[in-house]
């Protein structure tokens, strides 16, 4: 898309005017998951309004913000509130926050969502530690005009979420008694849930979990060369043959009571970062 490039400085531009140090992680917050900042010590905090090229959020659960600040001693960026397809922006809309926070400096994107799990065994409040990706969202951030500055025209989609923060996320699991799993996710475009035929097929080509959001993300966050670790709170179990209704407000209040178990697997994960970065472990 031209012009990227000179709405991205923009935007950075006004960020650095007010935050000017240089975060290495960046964090999205999914629906109920907002509360996950709590956790961070925040110095600085733009609206989504405010920011210039970035379109307000009008989802339920997402408050819309863009937080600078620190998660033990280390500078993160979050967003509080993401963008979804289904508001009616266009993939490019609601990605361009995560190119804003490569320009920023970062290079881990921590992505977290609430999704509904397919998988027999899912239980809702598990944590899926996204492995791979099935984009059925009937688009792509990537099309139409490459700009090779921000990216390699066919990125490689042959890990997307990166392999050893996947198995650090599962033993910071394990050590403290968090249920969680590996698993595929399927992105929609939503805003509706699935019917019990959708919940069959998408289980039938190899998802375990489906959900509106994620993978704009993280394809953007690999065009651009960052790693990415998802994160994805089941919030409904969706078996076709036992299939129960479920509502946004239910989704809102299970991805709420478990984000204490999200936060504490962020904070693992920024923990081992930052002793990476200051290369007191191999990566
Ligand atoms: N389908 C799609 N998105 C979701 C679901 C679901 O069942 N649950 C939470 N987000």
């Amino acid at each position: 898309m031209h012009g990227l490039c000179e709405r991205i400085d923009e935007t950075v531009g006004y960020i650095r005017s007010r935050w000017s140090r240089e975060p290495r992680i960046g964090i999205i917050c999914g629906t109920g998951l907002g509360k996950l900042i709590e956790r961070m010590e925040p110095a600085e905090t733009f609206t989504f309004e405010e920011l210039p090229h970035f379109v307000p959020s009008t989802a339920l659960g997402h408050a819309g913000k863009l937080i600078c600040g620190k998660w033990h001693q280390t500078d993160v960026v979050a967003l509080q509130g993401r963008l979804h397809f289904y508001e009616g922006y266009t993939l490019q809309e609601i990605t361009f926050p995560v190119r804003v926070l490569h320009a920023l400096g970062i290079d881990l994107l921590i992505i977290t969502s609430a999704s509904g799990g397919m998988h027999p065994q899912h239980h809702p409040g598990q944590i899926i530690v996204l492995d791979d990706h099935i984009n059925l969202m009937g688009d792509n951030p990537l099309a139409g005009w490459n700009d090779d500055q921000l990216g390699p025209r066919y990125p490689d989609m042959s890990s997307p979420y990166d392999p050893p923060l996947i198995e650090k996320a599962l033993d910071l699991a394990r050590q403290q008694n968090i249920s969680a799993d590996r698993g595929v996710y399927v992105g929609v475009k939503g805003p509706n849930y699935e019917t019990r035929a959708e919940y069959r097929f998408f289980r039938a080509i190899g998802g375990d979990v489906v959900g509106m959001s994620t993978v704009p993300e993280t394809l953007v966050a690999i065009h651009a060369g960052m790693r990415v670790v998802g994160l994805s709170t089941v919030t409904n179990v969706c078996l076709p043959d036992a299939l129960t209704p479920t509502s946004g407000q239910e989704v809102i209040n299970v991805a709420d009571s478990a984000s204490r178990n999200v936060g504490v697997l962020i904070d693992g994960l920024i923990r081992h970062e930052s002793k990476t970065m200051r290369g007191e472990l191999f990566p």
